[in-house]
């Protein structure tokens, strides 16, 4: 069964008002190119601006309150590079580590159809992960160094990876829920200050809203087939809700950065309120799907306008932020190995680049021609699986 008439709607409304925001994002984007803008800030002594002696501190804040984009080769406060390059990369190891959970389904999918759409969801989590390194990048980071960093557990990724996908269920469950937070997170920040990583973000946020509705029919489906199948939908709906409240982040009294994030239009709204808006969000779609919500205080307070409800217990996202969630040794030791198979790749592409500069600098114009097809020829011989 798939989702259509009153349900469908009910999904496709909420799925085209937040593609309107991330529609509007861009097309701020776009006037913004059009009209051109100020000068970016320039450090004092920049050779590059002999015109525009000045103080870069407020010809940044100036820029930030013009809604103007920071690009790369402004100045900035060493703090909004830091911040950015936290964020970013974070962001980044999550759709990476993200495509775990839902890849252990990819061989048990139920038909053909549904793995073919999980495989296309799972690649596109690779593709955004590409996206935003490529945007840290632009802050003076290598890739290399950022994965690195991850590796050694240095750097952070999203704690709803830490959990396992215990049944068919829990691949709907990420996607209504956990894509339907992602979304809710991420599309203010297609209008985050920094130009690159409010670009990466149109895409991806449109990608998600996709990544979402698959995973609302696969719940629908379930919901609406044989009581067994309900009790499944139901059961990873219960799972999967309170960490899903808590990828926003701890409460507002607890978030380190959200203050200076928010000051610096990196962040557009804090943890709290995002959180709400997703809660507001679920309750209207969980009707349709004939489930509910594992929360008994939750209801309408018509003061606030808003849904009351329980919080996650952050307790617990402190300690799977920290390491010890169900799976995160097992989500990292994956992503070494990963790794690690796949140096021969790292190093095929690395002496092909230096070839290719090599030829250009002996003068032939034709070096660097017919890359596509290089990368993707026979591996070395005795290279092993990728
Ligand atoms: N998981 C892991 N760490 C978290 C976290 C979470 N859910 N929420 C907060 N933290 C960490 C922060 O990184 C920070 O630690 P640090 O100082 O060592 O970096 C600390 O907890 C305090 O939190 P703050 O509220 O002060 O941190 P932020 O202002 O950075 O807000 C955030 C946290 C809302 C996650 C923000 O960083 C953000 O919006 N990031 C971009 C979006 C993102 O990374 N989403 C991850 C999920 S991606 C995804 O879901 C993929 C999709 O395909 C499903």
């Amino acid at each position: 069964m798939s989702v259509d008439g009153d349900d469908a709607q009910t999904v496709s409304g909420a799925r085209s008002g937040i593609l309107d925001e991330v529609e509007a994002a861009e097309a701020a984007l776009r006037d913004a190119a059009l009209r051109g803008r100020i000068p970016g800030p320039r450090a004092a002594d920049d050779p590059t601006c002999p015109d525009k002696p000045g103080d870069p501190d407020r010809d940044f804040v100036e820029m930030i309150d013009a809604d103007q984009k920071i690009e790369p080769r402004d100045w900035m406060p060493d703090g909004y590079r830091r911040t950015l390059i936290r964020q970013i990369a974070q962001h980044a190891h999550s759709e990476i580590i993200g495509m775990q959970p839902e890849g252990n389904w990819l061989t048990r999918a139920p038909s053909l159809h549904r793995k073919a759409i999980l495989l296309a969801k799972v690649q596109d989590e690779a593709g955004h992960g590409l996206y935003l390194y490529a945007a840290a990048e632009t802050l003076g980071i290598s890739r290399e160094e950022l994965v690195d960093l991850l590796l050694a557990g240095r750097q952070k990724y999203s704690s709803i990876f830490n959990y396992p996908t215990l049944t068919w269920a829990d691949v709907g469950a990420i996607g209504w829920l956990v894509d339907g937070a992602a979304i809710i997170n991420q599309v203010p920040l297609c209008r985050c200050s920094y130009g690159p990583y409010a670009r990466a973000m149109i895409r991806i946020c449109k990608e998600e809203s996709f990544h979402q509705r698959q995973g609302y029919e696969i719940l629908h489906t379930l919901a609406h087939g044989t009581p067994a199948q309900h009790q499944m939908a139901q059961d990873a709906v219960d799972r999967w809700w309170y960490p899903s409240l808590a990828m926003f982040g701890p409460p507002d009294a607890d978030s380190t950065h959200s203050g200076q994030s928010m000051r610096w239009k990196i962040k557009r709204f804090s943890n709290d309120e995002l959180r709400q808006r997703f809660v507001d969000m679920c309750v209207q779609q969980v009707e349709p799907l004939g489930l509910t919500l594992p929360d008994p205080e939750l209801r309408w307070n018509e003061q606030r306008q808003a849904y009351d409800f329980t919080p996650p217990d952050y307790d617990e996202l402190l300690r799977v932020i920290r390491g010890d969630g169900p799976c995160n040794r097992q989500r990292l030791a994956h992503r070494r190995a990963a790794h690690a198979a796949g140096g021969w790749v790292r190093e095929a592409a690395r002496a092909y680049a230096e070839k290719q500069a090599g030829r250009r600098k002996a003068g032939d114009t034709t070096a660097g021609v017919g890359v596509a097809t290089a990368g993707v020829g026979a591996p070395p011989v005795g290279a092993g699986a990728g």
